[in-house]
C-alpha cells in the first residue's frame, strides 16, 4: 500500500471524526478495568443497547476488586437481557483471576491482555490503544466492512485467511501516534456511516478515494460466502405452581442460557408436539391447565428458539418437590421471581402476563 494512500485515508477519517464522533460514557477513559468492562458488554451488542448496562457496572462495580467480590448470582442477573452470558461469567471468571493471580493489576501488554478469559484479538487491542497508547489496530466486522469497500479487497470475511490480511491492513493504516484516536474512529465510522445495510456514501468524504464506491461495488462489498443457518429449538416450560409457590432451576449444562434461571421444560422436535396426555405422564400428579401460551420465539446466533409457556396448577402439595427427567427444582415464591436471571424468552413472556394483568406478574391465579 502507498505511503500517500494511507495518509490520505487517516487525514479523511480524521476530518469525519471531528465533527462526526459520538460522546460516549467511556471515550477518554484511561483505566484498563473500565475500558475492559465497556469493551466486554460491546462484544455483539449495540452501543445504544450496551451504554445503559455499562453504566450500570460501573456504578455498581467501580473497581476490579468491587466486581471480583461479587456473587454470580448478582452479576447475571445485572446482566440479564443482554444476552452472550458466557460474556458475564468471563468477565467475572477475569476479574477474580486479576484480583488474586495479578494483585489487581491490570495486564499492560498486548499480549497479557489477549490471555485474559474473554478477551479476543479486537477487545485486546482496543483495551491496549485506548488504555495504553498501544500501536494495535482493532479488527472486526465493522473494520472488515470499512477496508474491504474503501480498498476493493475481494477476500471473503468468513475465508480462512481473511484475518490476517484484514489485520495486515489495518496495522499498516493505523496512526501509530494517535492509534487510541484512529481506533475510535474506526469504530465509529464503521458503525454509523459505512454501515451494512445503508452507508452514506452519498454524504461520504471518502468517496473520491473508496474502490467500492468508484466501481459500484458498495452493494457487494464486504463478501461473505456462507450463509448461516439456524437450527430451531422448541421449547414447552412448565409453570408449575403450587400455592403461591413455583418451580425454577439454574441451567447449569453446557448449553444456551448457562447460568440463568428456568422452569421445567420439556423440549419436543416440532411446535405443537406435546400434548396433554404427554405433559400429564410427565408430571405424574393431578393438576388443572389453566392456560397455554401463544409461542415466544428468540433468535439467538445459531439457534431460534421457539417457547411455549403452560400454565399448571397443581391440586395438591408435592411432597418430595418437583422433578423431572432427573433435574430438581427449587420450589420459590411466585413473587421472588424478579429476583432471577432469566433468558429474554422467559422475560417476554413474563412482560406478556404482566400486560394483561396491570403490571402484576401473576398467572391465572
Ligand atoms: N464497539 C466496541 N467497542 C466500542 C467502542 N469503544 N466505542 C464504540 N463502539 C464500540
Ligand atoms: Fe463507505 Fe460509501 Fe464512504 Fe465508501 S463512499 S467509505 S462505501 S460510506
Amino acid at each position: 500500500m502507498p505511503d500517500d494512500k494511507k495518509r490520505l485515508f487517516r487525514t479523511r477519517l480524521f476530518d469525519w471524526f471531528a465533527t462526526n464522533h459520538r460522546p460516549l460514557p467511556w471515550k477518554g477513559v484511561r483505566d484498563p478495568y473500565i475500558i475492559w468492562l465497556s469493551e466486554i458488554i460491546l462484544q455483539q451488542t449495540t452501543v445504544q443497547q450496551g451504554t445503559p448496562y455499562f453504566e450500570l457496572f460501573r456504578e455498581r462495580y467501580p473497581s476490579v476488586s468491587n466486581l471480583a467480590a461479587a456473587p454470580d448470582d448478582d452479576v447475571m442477573k445485572l446482566w440479564e437481557g443482554l444476552g452472550y452470558y458466557s460474556r458475564a461469567r468471563n468477565l467475572l471468571a477475569t476479574a477474580r483471576y486479576i484480583e488474586s493471580e495479578l494483585n489487581g493489576l491490570f495486564p499492560t501488554t498486548y499480549e497479557d491482555i489477549l490471555k485474559l478469559k474473554g478477551v479476543g484479538p479486537y477487545t485486546a487491542a482496543a483495551i491496549a490503544s485506548f488504555a495504553f497508547g498501544l500501536p494495535t489496530a482493532v479488527v472486526d466486522g465493522n473494520v472488515y466492512r470499512v477496508l474491504s469497500r474503501v480498498f476493493g479487497i475481494e477476500t471473503p470475511i468468513d475465508a480462512p485467511e481473511a484475518r490476517r490480511i484484514f489485520t495486515e491492513l489495518a496495522t499498516e493504516i493505523l496512526d501509530h501516534e494517535r492509534p487510541a484516536d484512529f481506533n475510535q474512529a474506526m469504530m465509529d465510522f464503521g458503525a454509523t456511516h459505512c454501515t451494512a445495510a445503508n452507508p452514506r456514501c452519498a454524504a461520504c468524504n471518502l468517496q473520491a478515494d473508496c474502490v467500492a464506491f468508484q466501481t459500484g461495488k458498495v452493494g457487494i462489498l464486504p463478501i461473505k460466502l456462507k450463509k448461516m443457518v439456524r437450527r430451531e429449538r422448541f421449547f414447552n416450560y412448565l409453570i408449575i405452581n403450587e400455592g403461591n409457590s413455583v418451580f425454577i432451576r439454574k441451567r447449569v449444562e453446557r448449553d444456551i442460557w448457562q447460568d440463568l434461571y428456568e422452569f421445567p421444560l420439556i423440549e419436543t422436535d416440532g411446535l405443537d408436539k406435546l400434548n396433554l396426555v404427554d405433559l400429564k405422564s410427565q408430571i405424574n400428579a393431578p393438576f388443572d391447565l389453566i392456560k397455554k401460551s401463544q409461542p415466544f420465539a428468540q433468535l439467538l446466533t445459531h439457534q431460534r428458539i421457539v417457547a411455549v409457556f403452560w400454565e399448571i396448577k397443581m391440586r395438591n402439595e408435592l411432597e418430595n418437590g418437583f422433578v423431572l427427567r432427573g433435574h430438581d427444582f427449587l420450589k420459590i415464591d411466585r413473587s421472588t421471581l424478579p429476583n432471577f436471571a432469566f433468558p429474554k424468552t422467559i422475560d417476554t413472556y413474563f412482560q406478556a402476563v404482566r400486560d394483561k394483568k396491570n403490571g402484576q406478574l401473576d398467572f391465572q391465579f
